[in-house]
């Protein structure tokens, strides 16, 4: 019998500072941890992911700063890159996503929420704001990474 086919996790981050890489890692340890199995993770830098990569994946992590009180424009573009060759084939997609803010993600939030809802994406696990890298912030979003993958495990 031939093994179940793999699963693809897209992770589509715009990473600006060593604290937004140490958080970039610590979701992508969380997403390869050894007990998920079948599932393959794809990285992205924002500025560079586009339309295939998102009509190849099964699921979504976005991650990026919050910036002048709303997603960066990175993962802006990113989104409006995508938008339209996606939107008959990704809906009701899995995703999650984690924004990097130094007071308030609200206007991200926000963004993220009506963008996702327009594509009809659906969100697997709750947003994660991060506001210092602290090690239970990492811990969260290591979680994070962890959920969505073990999410898209073949049955
Ligand atoms: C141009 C610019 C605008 C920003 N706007 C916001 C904002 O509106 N809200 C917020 O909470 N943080 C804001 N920030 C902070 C970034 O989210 C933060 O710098 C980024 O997540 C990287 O974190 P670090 O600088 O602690 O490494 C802004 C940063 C820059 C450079």
């Amino acid at each position: 019998m031939s093994p179940p086919p793999s699963r693809r996790l897209l992770v589509v981050h715009h990473t600006v500072s060593p604290a937004t890489s140490a958080l970039l890692s610590a979701a992508l340890e969380g997403a390869r941890d050894r007990a998920i199995s079948g599932v393959e993770v794809v990285t992205r830098p924002a500025l560079t992911a586009g339309a295939v990569d998102a009509l190849e994946a099964d699921g979504y992590l976005i991650a990026g700063p919050v910036n002048l009180g709303y997603l960066a424009g990175a993962v802006k573009h990113f989104f409006d890159n995508i938008y339209y060759p996606c939107l008959d084939t990704t809906r009701g997609r899995p995703y999650g996503a984690f924004l990097h803010a130094n007071s308030d993600a609200t206007g991200a939030l926000r963004a993220l929420e009506s963008i996702t809802t327009g594509l009809g994406w659906r969100a697997a696990q709750k947003p994660v704001v991060v506001f210092a890298a602290t090690p239970g912030e990492l811990d969260a979003v290591r979680e994070l990474g962890a959920a969505l993958a073990a999410g898209l495990m073949p049955d």
